[in-house]
């Protein structure tokens, strides 16, 4: 394993975007939507950076297939328990790949109505998109490589580990 991101890099990579995101929706509310599993490190750490009332909650998606490779049909396996109507809603993923699993959950809360709908997510893969999708933070843009840690797994290991690591 080759380390791609340390500590230190992500910490102040998830300090700018919790600043951006507090001037950005300064005076509101925000529910913070996580991802299951892979978004719950991140959202901790910028959720504890963020200088906003926050609520938070957190959905679990199945694409059919699963593995590593998605077949474009995503379905909840854990709905929201807040209701997003009316209200200032971030989603917080770990990373876009293809893009499928965000533009699926983007669709089905802003059908519920929320106030306003946002996207931030830690890293990016832009040269795999499937569909078209750009999330409204992006942490770091990084190549087509496949990832581990910082709550990223593989088979459910190394979601632990505090760095990000490309595997191989
Ligand atoms: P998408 O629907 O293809 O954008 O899928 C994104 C999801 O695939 C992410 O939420 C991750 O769970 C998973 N994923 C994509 N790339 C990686 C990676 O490099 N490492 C670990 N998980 C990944
Ligand atoms: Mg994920």
């Amino acid at each position: 394993m080759k380390r791609l991101l340390g500590e230190d890099e992500i910490r102040k990579k998830v300090g700018r975007l919790a600043g951006q995101i507090s001037r950005d929706f300064a005076g509101r509310e925000v529910l913070l939507v996580g991802i299951l599993k892979g978004a719950f490190v991140f959202m901790a750490d910028l959720a504890r950076k963020m200088t906003l009332p926050v609520k938070m909650d957190f959905v679990r998606l199945a694409s059919y297939g699963g593995g590593t490779v998605s077949s474009g049909k995503v379905r909840f396996t854990k709905d929201l328990e807040i209701s997003v109507r009316g209200r200032d809603v971030l989603i917080v993923e770990d990373i876009i790949d293809t893009g499928i699993t965000l533009k699926y959950l983007w669709r089905r809360l802003k059908s519920r109505r929320p106030r306003s709908l946002k996207t931030v997510t830690l890293l990016d893969k832009p040269s795999r998109r499937k569909v078209p999708f750009r999330a409204d933070y992006v942490g770091f843009a990084i190549e087509d490589h496949f990832v581990v840690g910082y709550g990223l797994d593989c088979n459910e290991k190394f979601r632990n580990l505090p760095g990000i690591y490309v595997l191989k």
